[in-house]
């Protein structure tokens, strides 16, 4: 027995060196790994309960079980991955995020997530502690590398721990070491998924910030039960999929250009937008599902609301930033057997609104959700971290208004997956809830 696992070995190996070269780094690791080499989080709860709890709420123990995840890897991406060469290696390569323990045991697809299989685990903690840098240039794509064994690497020297060894390492205090898994390049060459790389750009890796001080932030605590007291990092990874981490996170305020308008006038409002709180770009990581947009309302004084749309600013792909009734994503129909689809609402959000977004397109210029089938981005026009953006909404008084206040409301909404494609795909609602960011209000006095 021990020959034949020898010789398999060996030609795995000779394999690996001879047909794998060209491969990018993330990629070689499909398959040279066990399950067996990695321990259960279930192991580390015995004396990390603390951090095992918090990551048990956090879309990292979910990452290949979680709904949403379940439906596109298996009715999107693998039945896509099988019909067009071009995105034949999503079958795997989602893996390398989503359940990398999967990935790296050569189990693709892995089973679905309600036979229990060891790719449940997600990103586990051996997952992370195990990593010790990563090949290349720049992190992405899965491109760690894993060391899994007794060794746990963490950010601390001189760790005693009963059940394994420790060492310290500088890796896992950086971005980088998110960034392997937080920056995606699509099979067509380009950043659907650019996180870390929006970070490094932006003003806080210049300050020293890192992901970690915002996503893991320490208190003083406990690492393991039986340790000392001391500045410990804690594990909530708390994003998108917190209200609270959500709320707040831009800024707005809003004033009319004037106070006193006539009844026939014209009203202009300006709002501000400031991302005051993320360290990228808002929406960031899956822009391809996310829409973050801004309704504005006015109420006169006899109780009645209008709805203002924004005042358009003329740039470039502009068309994708305003909520419009046409239909996108029909690259769907080609995963889910769907001859000429026609498509779905592209926004579903109140028509005239503004959209902070990137719109993905796909080799036939059409907008998808399928990052991994993208070809090319359109404008970007998200909030970067500290940046402010002014809108403008300017109202022609409706006849019937009624003389005296007028109260606006202005409010920033996200939904994590756009509406109709959640709706289309029998995706669970609460990945289309719509989560509040902020709101505020102004007023005006119209007089005769
Ligand atoms: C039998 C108890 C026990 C188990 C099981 C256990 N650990 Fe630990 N671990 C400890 C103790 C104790 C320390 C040292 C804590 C201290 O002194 O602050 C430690 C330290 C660590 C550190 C170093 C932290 C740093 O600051 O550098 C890492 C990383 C770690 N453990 C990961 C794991 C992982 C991952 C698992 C599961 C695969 C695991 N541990 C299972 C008890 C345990
Ligand atoms: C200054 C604090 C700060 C830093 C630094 C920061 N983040 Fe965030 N992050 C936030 C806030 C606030 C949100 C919630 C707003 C949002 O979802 O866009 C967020 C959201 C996220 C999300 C969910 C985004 C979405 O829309 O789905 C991910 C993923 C994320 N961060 C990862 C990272 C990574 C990786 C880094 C480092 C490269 C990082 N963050 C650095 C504050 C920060
Ligand atoms: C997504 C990767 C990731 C996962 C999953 C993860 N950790 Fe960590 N862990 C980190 C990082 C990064 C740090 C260092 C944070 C820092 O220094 O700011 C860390 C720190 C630690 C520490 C030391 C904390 C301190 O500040 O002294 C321990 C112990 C630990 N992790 C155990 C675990 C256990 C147990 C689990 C599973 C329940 C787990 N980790 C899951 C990335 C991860
Ligand atoms: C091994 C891959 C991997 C590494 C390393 C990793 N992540 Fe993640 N992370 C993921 C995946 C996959 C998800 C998405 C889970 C889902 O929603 O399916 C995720 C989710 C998150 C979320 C939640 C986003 C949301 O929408 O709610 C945050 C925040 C986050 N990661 C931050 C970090 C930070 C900070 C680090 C570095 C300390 C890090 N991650 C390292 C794979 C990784
Ligand atoms: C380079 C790592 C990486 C690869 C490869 C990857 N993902 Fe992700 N995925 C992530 C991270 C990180 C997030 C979380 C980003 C965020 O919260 O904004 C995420 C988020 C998602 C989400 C949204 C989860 C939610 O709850 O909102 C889905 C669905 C998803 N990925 C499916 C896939 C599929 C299907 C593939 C393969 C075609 C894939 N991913 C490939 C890292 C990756």
């Amino acid at each position: 027995m021990r020959t034949v696992a020898l010789v398999a070995f060996i030609t795995m190996l000779l394999c690996s060196i001879s047909f794998s070269e060209d491969l990018p780094a993330g990629d070689r690791a499909l398959g040279t790994r066990e399950y067996d080499q990695y321990e259960r989080p279930t192991v580390c709860r015995s004396c990390h309960a603390d951090f095992y709890q918090q990551w048990t709420q956090a879309m990292m123990s979910q990452a290949y079980t979680h709904h949403w995840d379940e439906i596109e890897y298996f009715e999107l991406a693998v039945p896509h991955a099988e019909k067009d060469e071009m995105v034949a290696g999503v079958k795997a390569g989602c893996n390398g995020c989503h359940a990398p323990l999967a990935f790296m045991a050569g189990d693709v697809p892995p089973p679905r997530p309600e036979e229990n299989s060891r790719a449940n685990e997600s990103v586990s903690c051996d997952v992370c502690h195990t990593i010790i840098g990563f090949e290349g240039e720049t992190p992405h794509n899965y491109n760690y590398i894993s060391s899994p064994g007794r060794m746990k690497y963490g950010p601390k020297p001189g760790l005693e721990s009963p059940h394994h060894e420790t060492e310290q390492l500088d890796f896992i205090k950086q971005s980088e070491f998110c960034g392997t898994c937080h920056n995606e390049m699509s099979p067509y060459g380009v950043w659907v998924k650019s996180t870390q790389l929006e970070w490094k750009d932006g003003p806080y890796s210049k300050e020293g910030v890192r992901c970690h001080d915002c996503h893991m932030p320490v208190a003083w605590a406990k690492n393991a039960k039986m340790a000392e007291e001391n500045w410990i990092a804690q594990h909530l990874f708390h994003g998108a999929h917190d209200p609270g981490k959500l709320a707040g996170a831009v800024e707005l305020r809003m004033h009319p250009e004037e106070r006193e308008v006539e009844l026939d006038g014209i009203v202009a409002i300006k709002v501000q937008l400031y991302n005051a709180k993320a360290g990228h770009k808002i929406p960031t990581g899956s822009v391809e599902d996310r829409i973050v947009w801004l309704h504005v309302t006015a109420t006169d004084s006899d109780g009645n609301t209008y709805h203002i749309p924004v005042d358009k600013k003329g740039f470039d792909g502009e068309e994708y930033t305003v909520a419009s009734d046409v239909l996108a994503y029909q690259d769907m129909g080609l995963p889910l057997d769907i001859n000429n689809f026609r498509g779905i609402q592209r926004d579903g959000v109140p028509l005239g609104d503004r959209i902070f977004r990137m719109p993905y397109f796909d080799p036939q210029g059409r907008m998808t959700i399928m990052q991994w089938n993208t070809k090319e981005l359109g404008v970007d026009y998200r909030i970067g971290p500290r940046e402010t953006k002014i809108e403008t909404f300017t109202w022609e008084l409706p006849e019937d208004i009624a003389v005296g206040k007028i109260m606006f409301e202005a409010t920033l909404n996200c939904r994590k997956l756009v509406k109709s494609v959640a709706d289309f795909l029998e995706v669970p609602e609460d990945e289309s809830e719509i989560m509040l960011i902020n709101k505020t209000t102004t007023w005006i006095e119209v007089y005769d």
